[in-house]
């Protein structure tokens, strides 16, 4: 495995692989790797040639007062992990290196980027597109794989790779969880053990609202019983609590079939995001 921390280099590798005719996947991601992280890898792994992992904390997706500054970095051990699934290029980029000059222009994330955590965390999704927009730029893959775990986020880069013509394919792996149901994050470590015993709390949520929504079809109430179990069961603010259809995060209506149950938790001082994507016949 190579570990290349410029764009020269990384542009050297990606014209050599394919020139030797081979299929490139890129797995973006900001480090400190888990499951989550790997799983993405290894399913890369399967489809690929070449495997490119990028591990940058990109700073125009965090907010002034966010954690850009304290997210958990290791660049070692990341390596180490990912050498573990076979992942071929770490792609590790200081913030010059990825952004050393400001020409002013942005992408705009737009209409979906107005609800859920884009409504939270304003220019968020905006920072997300920029940065991916170059990686697919840089690794030129045939594929690329994000998680479920952040189904708006995947959702947005659908939309961009269609409506832009990016000549690669958007793959999506399920959320990886705990044994206790928590959704794996690189922010988990984040909490204290008395956070991290209630923070099971948020997926059995997740459960309670699409059983109750599956039995009575009342989105209201099943958002209440959610929220309540969240309240009980935990010290936790609830950022938000929504069912939107899949993939184009609309309100649901009669007609909906696919359906996303998303929410955001502050435990303590930890933002937790967690969904579920189900689908009812009729
Ligand atoms: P990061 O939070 O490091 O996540 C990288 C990728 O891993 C994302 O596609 C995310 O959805 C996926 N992932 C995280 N936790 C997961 C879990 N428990 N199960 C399955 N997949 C999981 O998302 C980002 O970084 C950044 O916004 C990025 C796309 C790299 C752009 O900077």
């Amino acid at each position: 495995m190579k570990v290349v921390k410029t764009i020269v280099e990384l542009k050297e590798q990606v014209k050599r692989a394919k020139s030797e005719g081979k299929s490139i996947g890129l797995v973006p991601t900001m480090g400190y790797l888990h499951e989550g992280h790997l799983t993405l890898a290894d399913t890369a792994r399967q489809d690929n040639d070449l495997v490119i992992m990028s591990i940058f904390v990109n700073p125009t997706q965090f907010g002034p007062n966010e954690d850009f500054e304290s997210y958990p970095r290791d660049l070692e051990r990341d390596c180490k992990l990912a050498e573990t699934v076979g992942v071929d290029i770490i792609f590790a980029p200081s913030v010059e290196e990825m952004y050393p000059t400001d020409g002013g222009i942005y992408i705009r994330a737009g209409r979906q980027a107005e609800i859920l955590c884009g409504a939270s965390r304003p220019g968020h999704f905006d920072g997300v597109l920029q940065v991916v927009a170059k990686l697919f730029h840089l690794s030129e893959p045939n594929r690329a794989y994000f998680g479920q775990k952040d189904a708006q986020q995947v959702a947005i880069i659908q939309t961009m790779v269609r409506d832009y013509n990016f000549p690669l394919e958007i793959r999506t792996v399920p959320i990886v969880r705990e044994v206790d149901g928590l959704a794996k994050s690189s922010r988990n470590v984040y909490l204290t053990e008395q956070e991290r015993k209630e923070a099971p709390a948020i997926f059995e949520s997740l459960q309670i609202a699409k059983e109750e929504y599956l039995a009575s079809r009342k989105v209201e109430k099943a958002k209440e019983l959610a929220k309540k179990h969240i309240e009980d069961k935990t010290t936790g603010k609830i950022d938000y609590f929504e069912f939107l259809s899949y993939p184009d995060l609309k309100p649901i209506t009669n007609e909906t079939r696919d359906f996303l149950l998303a929410t955001a938790v502050y435990i303590g001082k930890t933002r937790l995001i967690d969904n579920i994507i189900f689908h009812t016949k009729g």
